[in-house]
């Protein structure tokens, strides 16, 4: 049956397929070493107990009806001296929008600022703004990083396409590839923007940037998060951050997150988002609302939080770059942030013991599925070139003494290359 254009033409989800690729081995009783998920394993990265324990009491106190549709109050204020006191942001009750998660919140934006055929500028890799501009039918306008810049897109690549444009998607740190946005580039590009809005005429519509910083309690070593708005105060009337707790609390499922932006955006966002009903459960708002309080608590579980996923990406950092050492075509770029890290196999061209050549990217995908028992994400998945040999490597649900055995496994399939 003939469905909407939309639903017909819907990019197909590469994580989803290597997904069930991997569940049918395991069904048939192999061991994989899956670090394709962007999400958490709660038996390993439990969301804060002082959190939970709010969202019981929340729910024994009855707080079960339709939220407002910007969020409740309490929360609003909750998210505003959170920020203002952890990463130095001023923005007001009214400047504030919560929904269930990021998600919802970025296809708002799409739609409160994006129409047909505007220019959407991205970089590849990124995570999903390829869906988004699809859904808005925006022009996409892909930036390809390079492992030169850790992948982040540069201002000197966004320049030659600014005129025009109606968004700019930013996300630091940066989901695929867990580096981050440096001070430097960060002004320039915010500087690009101002000098662009200047040229544009009062009825025309000016270019924003979506800044997506869901990431950005988790830096580690000397690693600093940088936001448009604390580099140049102007850049507030043009920027709209995508935040909540889903990574930096490790709470994916409890489904809270917020907007934050010039209030005449957040006051149309909020009236698309009421059509949508992707609000955060009343419960949870109240358990959230209470919880960014308690400074102490967070803090403790950030130490504890951060430490753990480091010690992972940096193992898993040092694994491959001994393999690179030994003589074997991988790398890795050092991790800056958030719960992943870069890994390169350039292993097309390689022949495996049964004498059939890795011609393809995917071919590579799946012999270290197959052999090396090893599942991550290529590139390509979030709009970088097929052939791309980087991957990402996701460590939410990594056991410490998987890490090991994961190398020993790995050697062992790349041995039998030749
Ligand atoms: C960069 C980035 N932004 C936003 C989201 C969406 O977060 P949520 O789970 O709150 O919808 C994700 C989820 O993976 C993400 O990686």
């Amino acid at each position: 049956m003939k469905l909407s254009q939309l639903a017909e033409t819907l990019i197909g989800s590469e994580i989803v397929k290597l997904g069930n690729a991997i569940s049918e081995r395991v069904r048939n009783g192999e061991k994989i070493y899956n670090f394709t998920i962007g999400d958490f394993d709660p038996n390993i990265f439990p969301i804060p107990k002082e959190l939970e324990d709010e969202i019981i009491k929340a729910y024994k106190n009855h707080y079960t009806n339709y939220p407002p549709a910007d969020g409740i109050v309490e929360l609003r204020s909750a998210v505003s001296s959170f920020l203002k006191d952890w990463e130095g942001l001023d923005y007001a009750s009214n400047e504030i929008l919560i929904a269930s998660g990021g998600r919802p919140l970025i296809y708002t934006i799409f739609k409160t600022i994006v129409d047909e055929g505007d220019k959407v500028i991205y970089a590849t890799p990124s995570w999903n703004n390829n869906h988004y501009v699809h859904m808005t039918e925006g022009v996409h306008c892909k930036i390809e990083a390079t492992p030169e810049n850790n992948f982040m897109p540069l201002a000197s690549d966004i320049a030659p396409h600014i005129a025009g444009a109606t968004l700019i998607c930013l996300c630091s740190p940066q989901n695929p590839t867990g580096t981050t946005l440096q001070k430097d580039e960060l002004a320039k590009i915010c500087d690009l923007v101002l000098e662009e809005n200047k040229k544009r005429g009062d009825n025309e519509k000016k270019l924003y940037v979506m800044y997506d910083q869901m990431y950005w309690t988790l830096t580690y070593a000397s690693t600093v998060h940088y936001n448009p708005v604390s580099l140049r105060a102007e850049m507030k009337e043009y920027t709209v951050f995508v935040d909540g707790i889903s990574k930096a609390f490790a709470a994916t499922g409890v489904r809270v997150g917020w907007s934050l932006g010039p209030a005449f955006i957040i006051n149309k966002m909020k009236a698309i988002l009421s059509h949508l009903g992707a609000w955060a459960p009343m419960a949870e708002q109240k358990a959230t609302a209470n919880f960014l309080h308690q400074k102490e608590s967070i803090q403790k579980y950030l130490t504890h939080f951060k430490s753990e996923v480091e010690e992972r990406l940096r193992k898993i950092f040092e694994g491959f770059i001994d393999l690179k050492n030994s003589g074997f075509a991988v790398d890795a770029v050092s991790p800056q942030a958030a719960i992943y890290l870069t890994v390169k196999f350039e292993l097309t061209g390689k022949k495996t013991n049964n004498g059939k050549v890795l011609e393809k990217q995917s071919d590579v995908t799946d012999y270290l599925l197959s052999e090396g028992k090893l599942a991550v994400v290529p590139f390509y998945a979030f709009g970088a070139d097929k052939e791309s040999p980087w991957y990402r490597l996701s460590v939410g649900t990594c056991k410490k003494e998987e890490i090991n055995e994961m190398f020993g496994k790995l050697e062992e399939a790349l041995n039998k290359l030749y």
